[in-house]
């Protein structure tokens, strides 16, 4: 913390809250060392900035080291990010915009400011980005494996309406394709998903298009699918939906009733018979016997480049927990991905995809 910051609010106070120390005086990190400030700096994976002030900025821009933060600045190596937050005149004035600009030809990377409702009553361009925004931009600078590569993905079950007020679903929790999304995302990718109804809010930066039925999902999909380089179909996608939407409530009637079923499209096989700008297309196989069998014929009848095959129906795996395991199967290989978090088992798997990705470009 800046003297400045110090003076809004008290160390103690994000001391408290964080259960961290907070350096504030140059000569008082790691008292016994008079090397504090380079050790702190060593320490850092990265720095974050926020909220940075147009003073900040101005002292980084030309090398003023005379307290902590701005001294920790110079002595840094590592990523540094920084999150301005000051009055939309300052933000615009010429000498601050050169103090940007310099600052980003040297690779401080700039997240935000956002525009609107001012501390000091005035409107405009000089808020300080949302701290889940800066965090999660902050983060995805850590590996930008993915910098710039699209991924469209779909999860969560679809409902297929039998009439106004009912349904036929699954147990699809989207965990897993909300897992993959947001890992994708943090390693730098532009990730679109597209979601049955689900109860989790979709992961930051992620562009989201929620839907209910299979024909909606394929609606949505197929028109971004050839604009992808990824397609990820983890959406427990109803193979069938009622035949006839009945307008009116189905009312009871006999002991026994039928309900014809109406073959819904293949979403991922359909992505994958694309002719034109066919992403690399990855299918999930939820089984409850003969896993590797069942995951083989799937990945070959739809023509995915690779198969994440998962048991269900089992405790602690599988749908609506939080933890799974995969079997990973690609046309001249396969790995087992051991129970784990779905959020690292996600980034398991986007590695393995990032590594047939690149074996297929060079063959
Ligand atoms: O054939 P099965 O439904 O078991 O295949 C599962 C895989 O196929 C998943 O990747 C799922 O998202 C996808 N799928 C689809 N459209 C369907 C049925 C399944 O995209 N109508």
């Amino acid at each position: 913390m800046t003297q400045a910051a110090g003076e809004f609010v008290g160390a103690l106070s994000f001391q408290a809250l964080t259960g961290h120390p907070v350096h504030s005086d140059i000569l008082s990190v790691e008292e016994e060392n008079a090397m504090g400030h380079i050790n702190l700096a060593r320490w850092a994976d990265q720095i974050i900035i926020a909220p940075a002030t147009a003073n900040m900025i101005g002292k980084m821009a030309n090398g003023i080291a005379d307290d902590l933060l701005s001294t920790l600045y110079l002595a840094a190596e590592c990523p540094v990010s920084v999150a301005p937050a000051m009055n939309q005149a300052m933000w615009a004035k010429p000498v601050v915009q050169q103090n940007i600009s310099n600052l980003k030809q040297q690779g401080v990377r700039f997240i935000g400011p956002a525009a609107g409702d001012q501390a000091c009553g005035e409107v405009g361009l000089g808020r300080m980005s949302e701290p889940e925004d800066i965090c999660n931009r902050g983060l995805a600078g850590r590996d930008g494996i993915l910098n710039g590569v699209k991924f469209l993905i779909s999860a969560g079950p679809t409902r297929e309406a039998l009439d106004p007020v009912r349904y036929i679903t699954n147990r699809s929790s989207g965990k897993m394709g909300y897992a993959l999304a947001e890992a994708a995302q943090s390693l730098g990718a532009e990730v679109t998903l597209v979601s049955g109804p689900v109860t989790m809010s979709p992961p930051f930066g992620v562009d989201m298009i929620p839907v209910e039925s299979a024909q909606q999902m394929y609606d949505q999909i197929m028109p971004r699918a050839d604009q992808s380089d990824v397609y990820i179909g983890t959406a427990a996608v109803a193979d069938y939906r009622p035949k006839d939407l009945a307008m009116h409530k189905i009312k009871k009637q006999g002991d026994q009733m039928q309900i014809a079923l109406q073959k819904n499209p293949d979403i991922v096989a359909s992505v994958a018979a694309l002719q034109e700008g066919r992403p690399f297309v990855v299918g999930f196989a939820a089984e409850t016997d003969d896993l590797e069998q069942y995951a083989q014929n799937k990945m070959q009848q739809k023509n995915l480049d690779m198969i994440a095959a998962n048991w269900v129906g089992q405790a602690d795996s599988g749908f609506d927990s939080d933890r799974n395991a995969l079997q990973v199967y690609w046309n001249n290989g396969s790995q087992m991905l051991p129970t784990a978090s779905k959020r690292q088992l996600a980034e398991d798997l986007l590695h393995l995809i990032i590594v047939r990705i690149n074996e297929k470009n060079t063959t």
